[in-house]
């Protein structure tokens, strides 16, 4: 860790405000017991086990966890379907009639769907899956904005077996080329269009780009927004639409009894190089952790909540927090589609009002940008429904964390600031809201039956701290492996600290025990909460002819808590000028999505390189932070440093 590094935990860490859970929350918990923790700490299996029972199985498991590291395979010889949990069993006990969500689109229409709606909804788009000769086993790639047949698409998928894998609607053509070509996916699910910030995104046409490249789709299936928006991109030989493949379905579609450790999706995550990673998750051990985290961290009461997760389902936390675990719970929701600010700075806060929501879930990067917009904003709405905040994807700044308790939490609503990743599959790190005394800052501790703890860079166990957090026991949503690439899941993840598993996140533990994640240790950046590798967006720098050489850090930015800047190094012939800079900046939103385009792009003669050559990003960061420089005595050559500040601060006047 770098000396600003640590300096910026001491800063943390002087946080001595703590809250402790308010007493009629308490009271009404689903989790009240502190003792919960050394129940399932001295018998993990058995406290997973006991979650996993209130599934409902087809048939049993013989053995709860087969442990071979890395490998694990909980539930062994058991079988469930995905679907059932969200949908069936909810029906079959009474509350087909249940909201299942209410949609907002952005432009203000709205749906309201209830439980035993979407289950025919589901089993028809199963169906219809079906008779395109999608079968058990296929990876079906999902690109749709976020619209309740996202959520069908994704549960219809697991009914029938076929492993989904969605991409988030603001990637690239490339993007979703590049991952629709690693899976080899049969089908592409999409839609003509969607809302975004008051803007019509074409998503058709993203979709026929990327599919030009993709021999293993044989369909792609069109789902058409309506609203009075189109795309331009023109009917292909290949595409089917929803009203022709599933409105004409059956409703019912019996689901295919799933093994435990079946493939239910695939999600692609950015790592240390390159290429994305196609994380694997697995039918019956998700369900449990997905189902067991919503239930207890988001204190869920079915009969009478109304649930907002304003993630989007093309990235983990909608996967876990908006499809499989709230409605594994059976719980109300609401889904949106479009931006926070449109139409106007208030627009969450007139849907909280508006649907009465009691337990919100959203990310540090916009309680930021909420609290820049103006304190006016939730104040003009009666926000008294709420009763549980939660926040998710990046380190949260205290200011923010007690701003959000003031301001939209009344000062009555626990926070439950939740760490984990797309690997985990669920929420790891996080206080239990009727148990948990809170501090700003910080996730506090593991969930029950969760083994986390901090290791030093020898991999001596460090008690309080800074440090490796790390897991060091198997739990049921783990990931179970890379689509394709079983050895960078073992060097990922498995090898810097053998036995256990390495999530890549520095962290510090204070005397009360409690850790404070405070961000990435390798090249991956954390824009907005999401997660971007340095290196992908150097070659999509590199892609464009006038660049040489080009090396991304990841600089703070008070809204989107890291932000990318790029030096670039260009080819003789082309001039150092701002038209350049702008054009590679849009060249990185074409190649890879909006949210990875550059803050800036500097142009430099040379770049700091260590004497084998290796670039030090380091350094490069301390120049964007303006601050004195680190240990240099293993540069090349000293002085492009100073020439590479005086260049940058130039430019920041
Ligand atoms: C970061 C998102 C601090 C962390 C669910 C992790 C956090 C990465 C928190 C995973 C938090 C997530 N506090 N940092 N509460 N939550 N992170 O895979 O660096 O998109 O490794 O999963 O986000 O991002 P991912």
């Amino acid at each position: 860790m770098t000396q600003t590094e640590s300096k910026t935990i001491d800063t943390l860490l002087e946080e001595t405000r703590s809250f402790k859970p308010p007493e009629d929350f308490v009271a009404q918990a689903n989790v009240k017991d502190p003792d919960v923790y050394q129940q399932a700490a001295a018998d993990p299996e058995a406290w997973w086990a006991s979650w996993a029972k209130k599934l409902q199985w087809d048939k049993p498991w013989e053995t709860v966890l087969q442990w071979d590291a890395p490998y694990a395979k909980w539930f062994v010889g058991g079988k469930l379907n995905a679907s059932v949990q969200c949908l069936d069993r909810h029906v079959a006990a009474g509350h087909g009639d249940r909201v299942a969500y209410y949609w907002e689109g952005e432009s203000g229409d709205t749906r309201v769907l209830s439980y035993a709606e979407m289950l025919a909804e589901v089993s028809r788009v199963a169906n219809g899956l079906k008779s395109l000769g999608v079968e058990k086993g296929d990876r079906v790639t999902v690109y749709m904005p976020m619209v309740p047949e996202l959520a069908m698409t994704v549960l219809a998928c697991a009914r029938i077996g076929a492993v989904f894998s969605v991409v988030f609607a603001g990637f690239s053509a490339a993007s979703l080329r590049d991952r629709i070509q690693d899976q080899e996916a049969k089908l592409l699910i999409t839609a003509d269009c969607c809302w975004r910030r008051g803007k019509v995104l074409d998503l058709k046409k993203v979709s026929d780009e990327a599919v030009a490249e993709c021999p293993s789709v044989e369909k792609v299936l069109v789902w058409h927004r309506g609203d009075g928006i189109e795309s331009q991109s023109p009917a292909q030989e290949r595409d089917v639409t929803w009203e022709d493949v599933v409105l004409p379905q059956s409703p019912e579609c019996p689901p295919v009894s799933m093994d435990a450790e079946d493939l239910l999706f695939i999600l692609y995550t950015s790592g240390t190089t390159g290429k994305p990673k196609g994380i694997m998750h697995t039918t019956g051990g998700y369900m449990t952790g997905v189902y067991s985290t919503s239930n207890l961290v988001f204190d869920l009461k079915p009969k009478t909540d109304v649930y907002w997760c304003t993630a989007d389902i093309g990235w983990i936390t909608g996967h876990s927090y908006i499809v499989f675990g709230p409605m594994a719970n059976g719980v109300t929701q609401v889904m949106y589609e479009g931006a926070p600010n449109h139409p106007g700075p208030d627009r969450f806060w007139e849907l909280v009002a508006k649907y009465k929501v009691s337990v919100f879930y959203t990310a540090p990067t916009a309680i930021r940008a909420f609290m820049k917009w103006g304190d006016e904003h939730p104040a003009k709405h009666d926000l008294s429904s709420l009763r549980l905040l939660g926040t998710v994807g990046e380190p949260i700044n205290p200011e923010a964390w007690v701003w959000y308790l003031h301001h939209i939490g009344g000062n009555r609503c626990p926070i439950v600031d939740t760490w984990w990743q797309t690997e985990t599959g669920n929420i790891m790190i996080t206080p239990l809201p009727g148990i948990t005394e809170t501090v700003p800052g910080s996730a506090t501790k593991a969930f029950p039956g969760v083994e986390a703890t901090l290791l030093s860079e020898e991999g001596k166990e460090v008690g309080v701290g800074g440090g490796y957090l790390v897991i060091t026991k198997p739990w049921p949503g783990m990931l179970r492996g890379i689509w394709g690439d079983p050895k960078r899941f073992e060097e990922t993840y498995w090898s810097r600290f053998p036995g256990c598993y390495f999530p890549g996140d520095g962290t510090k533990r204070d005397d009360k025990g409690f850790f404070w994640v405070l961000g990435r240790v390798d090249d991956v950046m954390n824009v907005s909460g999401h997660r971007l590798s340095t290196m992908e967006i150097e070659s999509a720098l590199v892609d464009h002819e006038a660049v040489a050489e080009a090396a991304v850090i990841g600089v703070p930015h008070e809204l989107k808590g890291q932000a990318p800047v790029g030096f670039v190094i260009l080819r003789s012939g082309f001039e150092a000028d701002d038209a350049l800079a702008d054009t590679l900046r849009k060249h990185v939103g074409t190649l890879i999505g909006g949210l990875a385009r550059p803050e800036r792009v500097l142009f430099t003669p040379e770049l700091p390189k260590t004497r084998s050559g290796k670039i030090m990003r380091r350094l490069l960061r301390d120049v964007a932070e303006g601050k004195v420089l680190g240990d240099t005595t293993t540069l090349a050559d000293p002085g492009v440093l100073e020439s590479l500040k005086q260049g940058y601060e130039s430019k920041e006047s």
